[in-house]
């Protein structure tokens, strides 16, 4: 790899392929006792899961690797959805270590006991992976985009519900929910289906994607900032320094903004990260070009630092040399 942004865009990219691999498991999962009625052969659906889990690995070391600030998403004081990231990565493992035939039939007792805790978990997936996909707002942002994906999660998680083809003469009434392949657990299947639904729907609520940026626990030291106000003069002052004519009171953004205040709806890096990335993603009309939308160093370095790994494909600022080591 030779520019950092390229490193960064191949990991972000082996995550959406983990995202996508995911919700084609759920969508066609196979129902193995039905014979050759799956789409998927149970070779090729295990084999696909271990290559889901392959990629997100990937995806998690690729970015500590290409942008060290990634680190502070590690730590504790990280935004929540890197928690939801983190939880889809440990129902990765649960869904493909203990699922192979050694370690499933001495791990659970009955064939159904596995398909029930395997059905479970991949409704928490789609889940984790919702909040992830939607709070990150890199690939999905804006409202029409994040409901599409939402629809999406939805339609996947009710097709976990498919039942196994009946035998004919099986009455319509006996088929529900027992019909659905979980066979005796199928009301607790049903039960974690809809309540996956539900927090689906939560993240559908205005406000909710920021509120998910929010970390449990608040950082004690602001990161290191370095804001180009040269390459801001096409925006207008007030539209950052809202405080300017909004009387909510003076001083800068960031201590301001970390200060504790009741009335701040967002903790500021949720806050500043929306704000900023917004445009930068969505450009405002008449600008024309764009801020860095691509990892964390072109923003969080010390003013003046040089970038590490090497130089960011943008025009050099004025007196700041952005050659590696310089
Ligand atoms: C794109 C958003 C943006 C625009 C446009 C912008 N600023 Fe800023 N400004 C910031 C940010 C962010 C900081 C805080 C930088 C930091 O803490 O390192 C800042 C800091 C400042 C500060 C220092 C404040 C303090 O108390 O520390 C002044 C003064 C300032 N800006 C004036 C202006 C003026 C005047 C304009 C219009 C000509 C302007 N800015 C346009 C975002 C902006
Ligand atoms: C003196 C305190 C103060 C300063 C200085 C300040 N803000 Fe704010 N900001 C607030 C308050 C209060 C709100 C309203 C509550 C909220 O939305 O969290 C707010 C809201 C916002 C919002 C959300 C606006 C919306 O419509 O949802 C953004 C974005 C924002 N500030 C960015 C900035 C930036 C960028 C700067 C510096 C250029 C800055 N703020 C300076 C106090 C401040
Ligand atoms: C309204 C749109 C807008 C907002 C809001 C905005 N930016 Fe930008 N930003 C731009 C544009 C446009 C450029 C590219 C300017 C250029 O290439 O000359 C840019 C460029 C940058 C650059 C790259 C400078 C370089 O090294 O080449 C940084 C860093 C940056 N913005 C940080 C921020 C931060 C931090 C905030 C939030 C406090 C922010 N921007 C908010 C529009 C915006
Ligand atoms: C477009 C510019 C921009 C990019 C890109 C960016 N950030 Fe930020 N970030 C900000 C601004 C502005 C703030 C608020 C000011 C601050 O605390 O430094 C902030 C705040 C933070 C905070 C909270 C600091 C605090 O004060 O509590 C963390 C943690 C953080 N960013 C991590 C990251 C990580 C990790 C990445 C890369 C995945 C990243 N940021 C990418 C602009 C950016």
């Amino acid at each position: 790899m030779t520019s950092p942004t390229l490193a960064w865009e191949f990991a972000q990219a082996l995550g959406l392929g983990a995202v996508a691999g995911s919700l084609i498991l759920c969508m066609l999962a196979v129902r193995p006792r039905t014979g050759a009625g799956g789409v998927f052969a149970l070779r090729s659906h295990q084999l696909l899961g271990w290559l889901v889990l392959a990629a997100a690995v990937m995806h998690v070391a690729g970015l500590l690797a290409a942008d060290r600030t990634v680190v502070e998403h590690v730590k504790p004081a990280a935004p929540r959805y890197e928690y939801a990231g983190a939880l889809a990565l440990v129902l990765l493992l649960f869904l493909t270590v203990p699922a192979g035939a050694a370690l499933r039939s001495r791990l659970w007792r009955t064939h159904r006991g596995f398909q029930a805790a395997h059905v479970a978990a991949a409704c928490l997936l789609v889940a984790a992976l919702a909040v992830h996909v939607v709070t990150t707002g890199r690939y999905v942002h804006g409202g029409a985009q994040t409901a599409a994906y939402l629809l999406l999660s939805a339609v996947v998680l009710l097709a976990l519900l498919r039942s196994r083809p009946q035998r004919q003469s099986a009455p319509a009434a006996a088929r529900f929910p027992g019909g659905l392949v979980f066979g005796r657990h199928s009301r607790r299947v049903l039960a974690i289906v809809l309540a996956s639904l539900a927090a689906l729907l939560a993240l559908a609520r205005v406000g909710a994607p920021l509120a998910l940026r929010v970390p449990f626990v608040a950082r004690s030291a602001r990161l290191a900032l370095d804001f180009p106000h040269d390459r801001h003069r096409a925006v207008s002052c007030v539209t950052c320094h809202h405080d300017y004519i909004d009387r909510s009171g003076q001083g800068s953004c960031v201590s301001c903004h970390r200060s504790g205040r009741v009335d701040l709806k967002a903790g500021p890096e949720a806050r500043f990260h929306d704000f900023c990335l917004g445009c930068h993603r969505d450009v405002a009309e008449g600008l024309g070009v764009h801020g860095p939308v691509t990892g964390c160093d072109p923003c969080h370095v010390p003013p003046g630092a040089p970038i590490s790994f090497g130089a960011y494909p943008l025009p050099p600022r004025r007196g700041v040399s952005r050659r590696d080591g310089a």
